[in-house]
């Protein structure tokens, strides 16, 4: 059989490779060029050794250059067919799951929830645990226990939400006015010494720039044989500056809360514009004091043997301070301009 020319065969299948339509197309001419019983290519290589040694050293290295020619004509079209198909495929099939797209914009707590995780971390540090009690408190919780009379002007219809009547102030409901029966529930199920605070949502009948008739608060109560107003006060300073500022401006003053005795107030003063604060430079933002006997008395604990103290602060106050936002009812609008901020 005539060897067939190296040249030849290039220049045969150069062309037929190049117009290949597809993959298919390709197997085939491959096998007709390298197959291993008829590939044209193959059988040249097969009758190499019937030539005398120069014409086979020459015929040798010519069908090595065409064979390197063919094959890399092949890997060539290879390319340029997967690169159409892909193409393709982007026309038929727009979604690229592979596709690295920009992440998308995520949320964030909004402010009230996130400074309330602060304060759970900033009180843990001091060792007090975090507890919480229900929206729809007794009367008897909410009032009665803590030692406020029937008389106090928190329970008029006027200042609370009431929810349901009954003949016992055990069965009366009401939206919680504060935090402070959580004190009384978690004292009637511990046993001191004691450190809680116990954040959550209150409601009054109020609304106004620095009164919104949902608020946020939380209580803190310690407990023990020799816990002192001068813990007190250390405690309260040492979260304010935590919490607001480490040069946060405040004063103590004396106040009064039927659930404590003697009892103070801690005013913070607003940073920045004054005349930004509806409420002047000094605003009230936690309500405290040693914890009154006969509140100890109605959770049975000894007086005689026990003491503690009870703080109560207003949430959205403290941030307003932080963040210098005159208006309470910002928080709760849910305007992205304003939430974005923080
Ligand atoms: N419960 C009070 C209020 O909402 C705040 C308060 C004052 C809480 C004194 C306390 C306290 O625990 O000791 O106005």
């Amino acid at each position: 059989m005539e060897i067939m020319s190296d040249i030849l065969s290039a220049e045969l299948f150069l062309p037929r490779i190049a117009a290949a339509a597809d993959d298919a197309a390709l197997d085939a001419l491959e096998q007709e060029l390298f197959g291993r019983k008829s590939g044209v290519l193959t059988m040249a290589m097969k009758d190499l050794p019937a030539l005398d040694p120069e014409a086979r050293k020459a015929k040798a290295a010519e069908l090595n250059v065409a064979k390197k020619a063919l094959e890399e004509a092949f890997a060539a079209k290879r390319k340029t067919l997967s690169a159409a198909a892909l193409g393709a495929l982007a026309q038929t099939d727009a979604l690229d799951v592979t596709l690295n797209l920009p992440a998308k914009p995520a949320g964030h707590l909004h402010l009230i929830p996130e400074f309330i995780r602060e304060v759970e971390q900033v009180f843990s540090r001091m060792g007090f645990v975090s507890a919480s009690g229900p929206e729809v408190e007794t009367e008897s919780n909410n009032f009665n226990l803590l030692n406020i009379p029937p008389e106090h002007a928190a329970r008029d219809a006027q200042d609370s939400f009431w929810v349901k009547s009954g003949k016992e102030s055990k069965e009366r409901l009401v939206l919680r006015t504060h935090t402070s029966p959580v004190q009384i529930r978690f004292m009637q199920s511990h046993k001191p010494p004691f450190r809680a605070i116990f954040p959550g949502k209150v409601y009054r009948k109020d609304a106004d720039a620095t009164h919104s008739p949902m608020f946020h608060q939380f209580e803190g109560l310690m407990v023990g044989t020799d816990v002192s107003l001068a813990n007190m006060k250390a405690v309260m300073i040492t979260a304010i500056r935590e919490l607001i500022d480490p040069e946060a401006e405040f004063r103590f003053r004396t106040g009064y809360f039927p659930f404590v005795e003697p009892g103070l107030e801690v005013d913070m003063r607003w940073r920045g514009d004054e005349s930004k604060s509806r409420e002047g430079k000094w605003l009230e933002v936690v309500g405290c004091g040693m914890v009154h006997p006969n509140v100890l008395k109605n959770c049975g604990i000894d007086p005689e043997v026990y003491q503690g103290f009870a703080f109560g602060f207003g949430i959205e106050r403290m941030i307003m301070i932080k963040h210098q936002i005159p208006d309470l009812r910002a928080f709760y609008d849910g305007d992205p301009r304003f939430l974005q901020q923080f």
